[in-house]
């Protein structure tokens, strides 16, 4: 069973092409998290779970998710991380969190796709977009060649540059990065919900046909990149830069 997190879809796509290579169930997380649903699943086969790199460790919303669910069935775990440069030693947190839910730690390995984070840096162009996509696509096929194979993901060579990322620098990146006060909507604003509906936390409320932010974001970046007007800016930042949204499906052809 492949399970995924995904604010701007490059881990959706990577999920969905996997569940097609392997022949395996897709879970999206988002769509319990939405509705403060715990997760109870099982699964015949390893568990695959799917998701974006925030400060080089997975998702501290997708962390939590997997915490406190329940899965029966299968007792391994493999973990697929997409990235727009590199995940750090996220593995060494992952491997913890496998030990605390009682999984054997199969391992993790990335896969580099176009950058979302708009609210701090420029995403990628569209056509380098495409090619980085491409390059994914043979990073799929590998990785679920380990899979199917049953065997461990090869050992990460962890650097010190990479451990302090995961370690230091990501508790200092929540605590001061990661808020909902920033984002504002212009009179772009079609009034249409996808913000809405695309917020993982319903962090968004549409309130006179304008939506209103509350307190509770992880920086997913979903609504500001899924807006289909460009209606949302975060604090001065992203005034006249690229949007980035993923919403293509894989196409498996070999
Ligand atoms: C809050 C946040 C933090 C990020 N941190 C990292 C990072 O530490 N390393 C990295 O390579 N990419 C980082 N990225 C880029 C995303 O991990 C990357 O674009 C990912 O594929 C997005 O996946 P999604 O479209 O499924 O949400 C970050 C993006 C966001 C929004
Ligand atoms: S997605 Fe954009 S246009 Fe639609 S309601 Fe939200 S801000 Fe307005
Ligand atoms: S408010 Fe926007 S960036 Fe924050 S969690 Fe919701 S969709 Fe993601």
């Amino acid at each position: 069973m492949i399970v995924y997190f995904s604010g701007t879809g490059n881990s959706r796509y990577v999920a969905e092409a996997l569940a097609i290579r392997l022949g395996e169930k897709l879970v999206n997380a988002k769509e319990y998290i939405k509705e403060h649903r715990t997760a109870e699943l099982s699964s015949e086969n390893s568990y695959i779970f799917v998701a974006p790199t925030y400060s080089w460790r997975i998702p501290r919303i997708f962390s939590d998710f997997i915490e406190i669910g329940k899965f029966g069935g299968s007792s391994s775990a493999y973990f697929v991380m997409t990235c727009g440069d590199d995940i750090g030693s996220a593995g060494v947190y992952l491997n913890e969190l496998c030990t605390r839910k009682g999984f054997t730690y199969k391992g993790v390995m990335a896969v580099v796709m176009p950058e979302n984070y708009v609210a701090l840096f420029n995403v990628t162009e569209k056509a380098e977009a495409e090619q980085m996509i491409s390059a994914a696509d043979r990073r799929i096929k590998q990785i679920s060649g380990f899979i199917s194979s049953g065997n461990d993901f090869p050992a990460e060579k962890l650097s010190f540059l990479a451990s302090l990322k995961s370690r230091t620098i990501n508790p200092i990146f929540y605590k001061h990065f990661v808020k909902s006060k920033g984002f504002r909507v212009t009179d772009k604003c079609i009034s249409c919900g996808r913000c809405e509906e695309l917020c993982p936390l319903n962090n968004i409320r549409l309130v006179d046909g304008m939506p209103v932010y509350g307190e509770n974001c992880t920086h997913c970046m979903a609504c500001i990149c899924g807006c289909p007007t460009e209606a949302i800016e975060y604090k001065k930042r992203t005034v006249g830069k690229l949007r980035y949204y993923n919403s293509k499906s894989p196409v498996i052809d070999d």
